[in-house]
């Protein structure tokens, strides 16, 4: 392996370290490989039917890049602030990357001169996107709707809202140079606007559902945008989904991560925490939540049997909650499993001075740095839960970059199709949350959908169980 890959490490996982009851023994392991024998088959097939679409992004042909890259030009060229409407998986991988690459401070500092201000409003919120709206200089704000289906009320709603704002700040030919269309080449209701009214736009494959297209022009274009090197983010997805074509899941980090998650899942472990040991990698572990809750929640398995089943992914960030969960983790139900991602070089670090060499509880601090306190604590966490038989893995990143980024993002989706096969479920539809868009289609007067505002009427008990 090369100094820049990403590592898996899975010693808490085992019996060696937990004992027979809560880690993985040897003939478990012997048991779970074989059953990745058809997993691999079945992955392989998804992949020749072209219905793992994202698995082809990293080889991206360059002539879509060279779009991508263009648009991003011409925007940076008219504005310093790029937001996205689009929510879920139109959403949370450009917040994911650009939070890990430009830090969770990087709305209230100064802005990198080689990129735009990534903003992304992900809700109908009015509260939210009233103060966006009149905090930004719109004159210097263009604006990137994304949505696959085009018929996301959430998005539609923004997208008009922003428009009418533009056209009233700059007029109707400057407002629609100012605003990007990403949908599906063909299909839904943003597409056929874009030709008809000449705005300009970019495809999301057919075969890459939302929560699989950070690596589509919906995460590049927003990334390139603010300045991200879209080039080494997939070069390095590259290399990870080379590592996942290993057919054995001892070589196989996807087949590895999915295993202990189905396999402590099976025990009881209903929960799987993501826990960077990095606060700008905490919109990575939300956009892992949506990933893992929206794939493999479901109610149905592929024969059509009732299942009702899922792992609940809960987002955290140690060492902070250290000092917020940890009890939880330590000593309440052995619900869990927890992921750490680790960084081996933070790319900056503070050297603690040695102020109070008489204070026992500052002295042994002196000298010493935050960096190196920081991956104490990791490792100490880890041990800690060990100690409790509470397993835990680590991903652990050489530094945070566009490379290593692109990795452990190709990493998860990867894992998390792995899981989708093991469990036997359809990792890539989402069919749960239908019910709740139609009857706010319902709600709101959406023609055709009559029978859901009813539908709501009768499930709506009015006041008499409001205290
Ligand atoms: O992962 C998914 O498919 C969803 O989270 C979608 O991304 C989300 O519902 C938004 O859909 P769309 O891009 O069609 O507006």
């Amino acid at each position: 392996m090369a100094p820049t890959d990403l590592r898996l490490d899975y010693a808490y996982c085992t019996a060696d370290a937990l004992g027979g009851v809560h880690g993985v023994a040897r003939q478990r392991a012997v048991e779970l490989s074989q059953s990745f024998i058809r997993v691999h088959a079945e992955l392989e097939r998804g992949r020749q039917e072209g219905r793992l679409g994202f698995w082809e992004l990293p080889q991206t042909p360059a002539a879509e890049l060279t779009a991508i890259k263009s648009q991003a030009e011409r925007l940076r060229g008219l504005a310093d602030n790029l937001v996205v409407l689009g929510i879920g998986g139109s959403a949370l991988g450009a917040t994911a990357v650009d939070m890990a690459l430009n830090g969770i401070w990087r709305h209230s500092l100064p802005r990198r001169q080689d990129g735009m201000r990534l903003y992304v409003a992900d809700n109908s919120d009015p509260r939210m996107f009233t103060s966006l709206l009149e905090g930004l200089d719109l004159k210097r704000t263009a604006f990137n709707v994304i949505s696959k289906s085009g018929s996301t009320a959430e998005t539609a709603a923004q997208f008009m809202v922003a428009l009418d704002r533009l056209e009233q700040a700059l007029g109707p030919e400057e407002a629609r140079r100012r605003l990007v269309l990403t949908t599906d080449p063909v299909a839904g209701s943003l597409r056929p606007l874009a030709t008809l009214q000449g705005f300009p736009s970019l495809p999301v494959p057919p075969n890459v559902g939302g929560r699989y297209s950070v690596l589509s022009a919906v995460g590049l274009l927003p990334l390139a945008c603010a300045g991200h090197d879209i080039d080494a983010l997939l070069a390095g997805a590259g290399r990870m989904a080379a590592r996942c074509l290993a057919p054995e899941m001892t070589a196989n980090p996807a087949y590895l991560f999915a295993a202990l998650a189905v396999d402590f899942w099976r025990r009881g472990r209903n929960i799987l925490v993501m826990m960077p040991y990095v606060s700008d990698l905490f919109g990575l572990a939300q956009w892992f939540a949506q990933l893992w809750a929206e794939s493999l929640g479901k109610a149905l398995n592929l024969k059509g049997e009732t299942v009702n089943l899922g792992q609940t992914p809960v987002a955290a960030v140690g060492a902070t909650d250290q000092h917020s969960q940890l009890q939880l983790y330590m000593e309440g139900p052995h619900d869990k499993l927890i992921c750490f991602i680790t960084l081996d070089n933070y790319g900056c670090d503070l050297e603690i001075p040695s102020l109070y060499p008489e204070l026992d509880a500052m002295a042994y601090l002196g000298g010493r740095s935050l960096a190196e306190l920081i991956q104490a604590e990791a490792k100490a966490t880890a041990a800690a839960l060990a100690d409790q038989g509470r397993p835990s893995l680590s991903l652990r990143l050489p530094l945070l970059d566009e490379d290593a980024l692109g990795q452990v993002i190709f990493l998860l989706e990867a894992a998390t199709v792995a899981a989708g096969a093991l469990l036997g479920i359809d990792p890539l539809d989402q069919p749960g949350v239908e019910l709740s868009k139609k009857l706010t289609y319902g709600l709101m007067g959406r023609p055709g959908f009559d029978s859901f505002r009813q539908r709501l009427e009768e499930l709506d008990l009015g006041q008499r169980f409001v205290l």
